[in-house]
This record gives C-alpha cells, structure tokens and sequence, in this order.
C-alpha cells in the first residue's frame, strides 16, 4: 500500500519532531501493511528551495536509518505544497517539488489551500491548476468547510480530472466529525475510484499516527476489494511514476 502524505521527515515542519518519532512512525506503517511513502513536508512558495533543500538532506537521513534498522519501507520524495495565488510558479521554479519518482512533466502536485478557507475554492485551484498545465493532487479535500454541502462541485471536479487525497483518519469507525463526511467520502471515491489516493497525514506516532487499518476495513466493507487496490496501489503507482 502506498501512503500518498505523511509528515514523516524528522525536524522539518510540524510532524515528526526527531529520528526516533520518524522511525515509529515508520515501524507503524509497515506493521499496517504499508510499502512506499510520499514524505510531503509543509512548503510554500516563500520558503520553497530552503525547504526543499531540506527534505533532501531528511530524506537522505533517514533512508539511510531505515536501511541500518532494516525497516522495509520505500520513501518517496513530495511535498505538500501551500496553494497562495500563484502556486503554479512553483513549479516552474523548483519542479522537485512535485511528487514521485519520474523526471517527467507528469508528476503532481499535492496541494493543500488554507484550512479557514472553504472548499468552494477548490474549483478556483483547480481551474488555475489546468490552465497552466499542472497536474494536482487535493489534499484531504474533507478536512475543509463545506466538503458535504460541495459534494456536487467535487463530482463534476473529478469529471474534469481533478484527483483527490483523502485521509485514511477520516474513513473509519469512530470517526470525530459528523457521519456525513465519511459517506461523503464513499460517495465521491465510488464516482471516480481511479483518480483518489489515500494519505495518513501523519504527524506524530500518538496523536496523529500513521496506517490504515482502520480506513481498509471501512471501505472495503462498503466498496470492495477492487476500489481498495486501485486507491492504495493502483493509481499512486501511475502517479508516481513507480510502474
Ligand atoms: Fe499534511
């Protein structure tokens, strides 16, 4: 299973705070059943080639703790990149900060607008996006203001191509917010199963661990097997260029 967010790197912005937390959550990931992480370290346009700059000597640190404690986990280099006005400039600037493997121009972009904002703007993101030829990945569009009153809006966004990156936190039993947003969820992952990709959005073993687990069950319960993979395997893999 491939965990499409997680803030996995050690010292880098507001999740795992020191190798030993990265490594926890690493241990976490892979007893779940999870191969290949996208580490997606916050990032901006202002702060963009220092931060990059960053991740690289974080990701080299530790594969190589991986390697020594014999973790088998794959890190996959990203970023989650903050949507100002003209995001799309960055990616002119510094492609690397594009997810996935491939040199190619193909790569996404995982992009997070504003937590106050409401999810309306994602159409607005997205057209951006399109006329300038960058290929996106929303962030836990069900994590904004208005995700289930939008529904519609993010159908005929996927219809458009959009792809979206839900959290595996907000697809399981006992979900916090109110059980409209993960049948909100189902509804949209049921219209367009390959273009959705799932994420831990990990920050911290304890309080925002990494896995899925829980997410698996739910929506394999509801959706199949078949959906499950193609979320999980299938449609991160061509994104990423992992194929
Ligand atoms: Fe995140």
């Amino acid at each position: 299973m491939i965990d499409f967010h997680c803030h996995i790197l050690p010292a880098i912005d507001d999740g795992s705070q020191s190798m030993e937390q990265s490594l926890e959550l690493a241990r976490q990931s892979v007893e779940e059943g999870t191969t290949h992480i996208v580490t997606t370290p916050h990032g901006g346009r202002d702060d963009l080639l220092k931060q990059l700059a960053k991740r690289e000597e974080a990701l080299a640190a530790l594969r190589a703790k991986l390697a020594e404690e014999k973790i088998p986990l794959q890190l996959i280099s990203g970023m989650e990149l903050r949507a100002d006005g003209e995001f799309w400039k960055a990616v002119q600037e510094a492609p690397e900060c594009r997810c996935g493997v491939d040199k190619g121009e193909e790569r996404p972009l995982l992009l997070e607008i504003p937590l106050n904002m409401d999810i309306s703007l994602a159409a607005d993101v997205y057209f951006k996006a399109q006329l300038k030829g960058v290929k996106i990945v929303l962030a836990h569009p069900e994590r904004y203001e208005g995700f289930v009153r939008n529904a519609d809006m993010l159908l005929s966004l996927l219809d458009r191509g959009i792809v979206l990156q839900f959290n595996a936190s907000s697809l399981q039993r006992g979900f916090l917010f109110f059980n409209s947003v993960p049948k909100t969820i189902l509804k949209l992952i049921a219209h367009a199963p390959d273009q959705i990709v799932l994420g831990s959005d990990a920050h911290h073993p304890e309080y925002r661990p990494a896995g899925f687990t829980s997410a698996q069950e739910y929506v394999i319960k509801r959706l199949g097997e078949e959906v499950w993979r193609q979320m999980t395997e299938t449609t991160p893999r061509k994104l990423l260029g992992l194929e």
